[in-house]
């Protein structure tokens, strides 16, 4: 893609969380759209119960950095454990959810475009909640490397993101069927639709790639749903 498509992308997919933002939770607690059934939110929520367990055994977390924190669903899970917490997004929608559902709870929150943030200080944790999947292929070893800026050399990093599971998104929505594709449509509860970039990745082909990046990188997945990484910059 050329780069002004590329922005174009980018910015277009920003705008898409902005709208998305009061609707996002129905996504996850699997409600209007994402309903598909009494099994299947079992299932969904018994693997975001294992997630939430895999991140909760790796506090305390220290000073702790989310990037793409959305309305808070995983801040919340990242404060108890957080000697200082702060939360990167482009969005004011999104963080205005996310600063109601934290409450009084002290975060720190930057608006601002990932691909152009130069972190303040070095992290011991860094965070990252379905937002990997977003990030064009052109992209990857820029977001890294940024990522390898954000921590202490001891620091260390947890992702949770998207399975390639057509039960995930909303009944109305597509996937494509081409592995290499990188983008798709997604509808809002109104209708309106937005090309947004959406890539899944298998675990071992990941590992790989963020290994041969110098990273200390497991990733593996749950049963249906989710993709988990975690790991530290190789030593
Ligand atoms: C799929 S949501 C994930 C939200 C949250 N991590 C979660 O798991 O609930 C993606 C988030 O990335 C944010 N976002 C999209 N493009 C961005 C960009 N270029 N820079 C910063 N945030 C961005 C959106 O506003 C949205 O909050």
């Amino acid at each position: 893609m050329e780069t002004t498509e590329l922005s174009g992308a980018l910015a277009e997919q920003m705008n898409y969380y902005r709208a998305r933002a009061a609707e996002y939770d129905q996504w996850f607690l699997r409600q209007g759209r994402h309903n598909r059934g009494v099994e299947h939110c079992a299932q969904w929520f018994g693997e975001v119960e294992l997630v939430r367990a895999q991140l909760a055994e790796l506090a305390p977390f220290g000073d702790t950095l989310e990037l793409a924190g959305g309305t808070g669903l995983w801040t919340e899970r990242l404060a108890p454990g957080a000697s200082s917490l702060t939360v990167v997004d482009a969005s004011a929608e999104m963080l205005e959810l996310n600063r109601a559902r934290l409450g009084e709870t002290p975060v720190h929150y930057i608006q601002h475009d990932i691909f152009s943030f130069e972190p303040e200080q070095r992290y011991d944790f860094l965070f990252f909640g379905f937002w990997l999947s977003h990030v064009p292929s052109e992209r990857f070893d820029e977001f890294w490397e940024l990522a390898r800026r954000c921590l202490k050399p001891s620091g260390r990093f947890f992702f949770v993101d998207s399975v390639k599971e057509t039960q995930s998104t909303a009944v109305n929505h597509v996937l494509p069927l081409e592995d290499d594709c990188e983008t798709l449509v997604r509808k809002l509860n109104d209708g309106r639709e937005f090309r947004i970039f959406k890539l899944f990745y298998q675990p071992d082909d990941l590992q790989a790639k963020l290994k041969s990046r110098g990273w200390n990188a497991f990733v593996r997945q749950t049963e249906h749903f989710f993709l988990i990484g975690s790991g530290s910059i190789d030593a």
